[in-house]
């Protein structure tokens, strides 16, 4: 498994980078909006920092406005993949991509059918999102084991990017059912490498160590 980190903060993906862990980056309409910044100025200085997939989200409705802008965010720079919402008029458009060489992460995926559907099309990714299926009280795991199931059997090669990560029991248990890649946030990224025991180790070796006679 793959970490990317799901932010469009150019401080926290520097820091998530520096740990040398992170091969990608993920955005969408909402983490941009955070920032208050120009998109365009916001996404070129994220590939500047990591060197792997950055995802930039599509906000066109219909395919051909959609191709037309993820046309113009593939030619920011050659790691750009370009987000599709999981919808109809998003499959014609991931096709074309497709067909033109332009990498597409199909997001707002939260069933199997629809993830077979963007493999089918031509999707690079699919996003299914695990924490807003808990949050409404269905299995979000459960679902990235059935897509992990079905792309299997059937040869797709689309890589799985499970996304929506509240907490690090979600990391752990994507890569326990078969995700290519966790998409997560800054914060799970750090309560992803403490551990109290941990902590305490390295105070009790310290305090000991301090007990050992220099020369
Ligand atoms: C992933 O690509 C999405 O941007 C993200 O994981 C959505 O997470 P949220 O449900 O916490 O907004």
């Amino acid at each position: 498994i793959k970490i990317f980190i799901d932010s469009a903060n150019v401080d926290e993906i520097k820091a998530a980078n520096e740990l040398g862990v992170i091969s990608g980056v993920t955005t969408n309409p909402s983490l941009i909006a955070r920032e208050g910044r120009d998109f365009g100025e916001v996404v070129r200085e994220i590939t500047a920092i990591i060197d792997g997939p950055v995802s930039a989200e599509a906000v066109s409705v219909d395919a051909a406005p959609m191709i037309a802008e993820a046309e113009e965010l593939a030619a920011i720079h050659p790691n750009i993949v370009v987000k599709i919402p999981m919808t109809g008029e998003g499959l014609k458009a991931v096709k074309a991509l497709a067909s033109k060489g332009i990498k597409t992460n199909v997001t707002l995926v939260f069933s199997a059918n629809q993830a077979l559907l963007a493999a089918l099309a031509g999707a690079t990714y699919v996003s299914p999102f695990v924490g807003r299926l808990d949050d409404i009280g269905h299995d979000g795991m459960a679902l990235i084991g059935e897509i992990v199931q079905i792309f299997d059997i059937h040869g797709l090669d689309t890589q799985i990017i499970s996304a929506s990560i509240r907490h690090p029991l979600h990391v752990t248990q994507s890569a326990l059912a078969g995700a290519h890649i966790a998409t997560v946030p800054y914060k799970v990224l750090n309560q992803m490498l403490k551990h109290p025991l941990t902590d305490l180790g390295i105070e009790k070796f310290l305090a000991d160590w301090a007990k050992v006679p220099k020369k």
